[in-house]
């Protein structure tokens, strides 16, 4: 037979998403299981998305506006863009896809900070482009180490702010000296923020903001966290009219499904259950940072919507805390061995994590 498989599809696994959560709830026996492994949200989607999605259903054999119109105006009004520098995409997963079609290419090097969110490599990879890796400083991007990376042959850099799985922003002093720093002939700079609204540090940068004075800036942000749509698969990027276009001619025409783009529009028109949700999770932040801290547990200060905690035995703490019904993610799988990422929960699921998790040994 031909050879047909492309030689480089054995440089990237299956992603490994685990079983889904049903299947675990019989397997265990535990109707009361929780899904701390995957950030979502603690509080689930705006009853008004709900409502969207039960109006809309009765319409799903028509296929979907394929420019997302609706969406990319509400959305370009929430984050003060024209429509027209608005991509939407099955996911920010997706997004990052469009933007690897449109942009990468043999030759092309990728700056991708390391350990980060897997599929920043897999998409470079799989276009026959270079990644170059940026070891973080322990938990932190380090600036310096990717700027020295960069070369004429550099496409783009990869960010992540609050950085997944690490927790840590960029800062805004640091990010926009970088920037400057990238002259005329800049890269492409990706900013990754898709937990950016569980933000509270005031020194955090706002990537739509930048991208006024940056133009080679592409800010990618997804309605999977602060909105509770994780399930309908929406998500979006904002940049420069141009790059947009460009973007724009590889994706497929429907590429965002009917149910999440009516869901998606009804979940910016509910600001109180997005300010409800992000309230919630900055208050239990602060009850786990302190209740972890008290029992022994050091984890870097996160800015995001879960936490990396150092923990003796990774692999027997995740056990435990499956036996006692919360699904944790092993640190090893993501770049950190020797760490848990927990999702911030409800109260309630956070003092059963608390109470499995015990005092470190
Ligand atoms: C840093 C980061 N970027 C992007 C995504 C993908 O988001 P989406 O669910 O919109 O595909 C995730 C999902 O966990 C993430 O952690």
């Amino acid at each position: 037979m031909r050879k047909v498989w492309r030689a480089v599809l054995d440089q990237i696994p299956v992603y490994d998403a685990g079983k889904p959560l049903e299947a675990l709830r019989q397997e265990l026996g535990r109707d009361d299981l929780v899904r701390l492994s995957a950030n979502e949200s603690p509080l689930g989607p705006s009853p008004r998305a709900v409502e969207a999605i039960r109006r809309e259903a009765a319409s799903a054999h028509l296929y979907p506006d394929g420019g997302a119109t609706a969406l990319r105006t509400a959305l370009a009004a929430h984050v003060g863009v024209t429509p027209q520098q608005v991509l939407v995409g099955n996911g920010a997963d997706e997004v990052l896809a469009i933007l690897a079609w449109a942009a990468f290419e043999p030759g092309d090097e990728v700056v991708v900070p390391e350990p980060s969110f897997e599929p920043y490599t897999a998409v470079v990879t799989l276009m026959g482009a270079t990644v170059v890796l940026s070891p973080l400083a322990t938990y932190d991007i380090d600036l310096d180490d990717v700027r020295r990376r960069i070369s004429p042959r550099t496409k783009a850099v990869m960010l992540c702010s609050p950085h997944n799985p690490a927790t840590t922003i960029v800062r805004g002093g640091p990010l926009r000296a970088f920037l400057e720093s990238l002259g005329a002939e800049a890269p492409l700079v990706v900013l990754d923020e898709a937990y950016r609204d569980f933000c509270d540090d005031p020194d955090c940068p706002d990537g739509v903001r930048l991208l006024e004075r940056h133009p080679n800036l592409l800010v990618m942000r997804t309605f999977s966290k602060i909105a509770g749509l994780a399930g309908l698969r929406i998500g979006f990027a904002v940049g420069t009219a141009e790059a947009i276009e460009r973007m724009n001619r590889v994706r497929a025409p429907y590429n965002v499904n009917r149910l999440g783009q009516v869901a998606a529009v009804a979940a910016l028109d509910d600001p109180e259950h997005l300010a409800r949700t992000r309230q919630l999770v900055l208050e239990e932040r602060v009850f786990l940072t302190r209740e972890l801290s008290r029992r022994g547990y050091a984890f870097p200060p996160s800015q995001a919507n879960f936490l990396l905690v150092k923990v003796p035995d990774a692999p027997a703490a995740r056990q435990r805390l499956l036996a006692a019904g919360l699904l944790v993610r092993d640190g090893a799988a993501v770049g950190f061995p020797g760490h848990l990422r927990i999702s911030i929960g409800r109260h309630q699921d956070n003092e059963r994590l608390l109470a499995a998790l015990g005092t470190r040994g």
